[in-house]
């Protein structure tokens, strides 16, 4: 966040990084929840109980010895991607998008051969990748196709819509836009952009672009703001109902709109970041405050929380 943003914030409850963890991640999140969020295998196979779509499986891979089996897993299909299952901030994944003979082309044009992609997948085995340092299974599952709505602000891969939820109720959201800088990935610090969404219309406002307000893509040239997220409440619901997944209290809840599917949930995240506030050029103090002032009525259902969440989270800019 640079200081002429964070200053403009200032008088909008801007939360910063140490009160996040002592008094909101700490309270609210039980430490016994976070492996649940903390592996993406054990995500998916909570939100599967909890019928919430995430990205089919293809293999998983646990061993070194089994590397050689991906080949036959994968045939047929041509694009798929490869991720730790404790990974963070887009390092250790690769997105396939094409095969060219027995080569494998990610988004943003890089080719890698059999051998580049079994040496990544050892690598993601060995836990090079993982929070925690210790061994890790690679996830091979299929690649998304993000819907167009946000192709016009997207250069060459898939958007992310980050929500962020208290108590079960969303709070506030940003879609992150891959740029040329991030090939194919909408991590922030990898390049990608972050436009707020407001919550009560499901709408684009402004973005942040490595700390800088901004109104345009910066490779696409084209407004970020102004763009109507489809599926909006259900996603809203989806979001909602992470905290009745998990226990967690505060929790980013991170999806992508497929094409086909709809609204597939990527992962969920018990430490989100706090750019979301920059994209939103607003704080999150004001709503943790409105969440935690709110009549017990309100939280009864994923619904009902979504709904005064719909009601409540209007234009920042008021
Ligand atoms: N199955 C997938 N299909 C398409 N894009 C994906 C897929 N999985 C991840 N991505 C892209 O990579 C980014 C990082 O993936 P994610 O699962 O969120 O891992 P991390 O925990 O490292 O952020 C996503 O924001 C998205 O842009
Ligand atoms: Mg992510």
């Amino acid at each position: 966040m640079n200081l002429r943003t964070f200053n403009a914030l200032g008088k909008r409850g801007v939360l910063g990084i140490n009160c996040r963890n002592s008094e909101y991640i700490m309270r609210s999140n039980p430490r016994s929840a976070f492996p649940l969020v903390d592996n993406k295998v054990l995500t998916k196979r909570l939100a599967d109980k909890f019928d919430i779509p995430v990205p089919p499986v293809y293999h998983l891979i646990e061993h070194h010895g089994d590397i050689h089996k991906l080949e036959a897993k994968i045939a047929g299909k041509p694009d798929f991607v490869v991720k730790p299952a404790r990974g963070a901030g887009g390092k250790g994944i690769i997105l396939v998008a094409d095969r060219q003979a027995d080569n494998f082309v990610t988004p943003g044009g890089t080719i890698l051969s059999k051998a580049d992609l079994d040496f990544h997948i050892s690598d993601i085995l060995s836990g090079i990748y993982s929070l925690s340092g210790l061994d890790d299974t690679a996830i091979i599952e299929a690649l998304l196709h993000p819907a167009p709505v946000f192709a016009q602000v997207t250069y060459a891969g898939v958007p992310d819509i980050r929500v962020v939820v208290y108590r079960g109720v969303p709070m506030m959201s940003m879609v992150r836009l891959p740029t040329r800088a991030s090939d194919g990935k909408a991590n922030l610090h990898r390049g990608a952009i972050a436009a707020g969404i407001e919550i009560t219309s499901g709408k684009t406002l402004t973005a942040v672009y490595h700390s800088a307000v901004i109104t345009h893509h910066p490779d696409t040239g084209n407004p970020v703001g102004n763009i109507q997220v489809p599926y909006w409440e259900r996603m809203l619901l989806i979001a909602a109902s992470a905290f009745d997944m998990t226990g967690l209290g505060y929790i980013g809840v991170d999806m992508v709109i497929d094409s086909e599917r709809g609204p597939v949930l990527l992962e969920l995240n018990a430490r989100p970041g706090l750019a979301i506030q920059i994209a939103n050029l607003d704080g999150l103090r004001r709503r943790l405050d409105l969440i935690e002032a709110a009549p017990a009525a309100i939280f009864a259902t994923a619904e009902t929380r979504v709904s005064w969440a719909m009601q409540t989270f209007g234009a920042s800019r008021q």
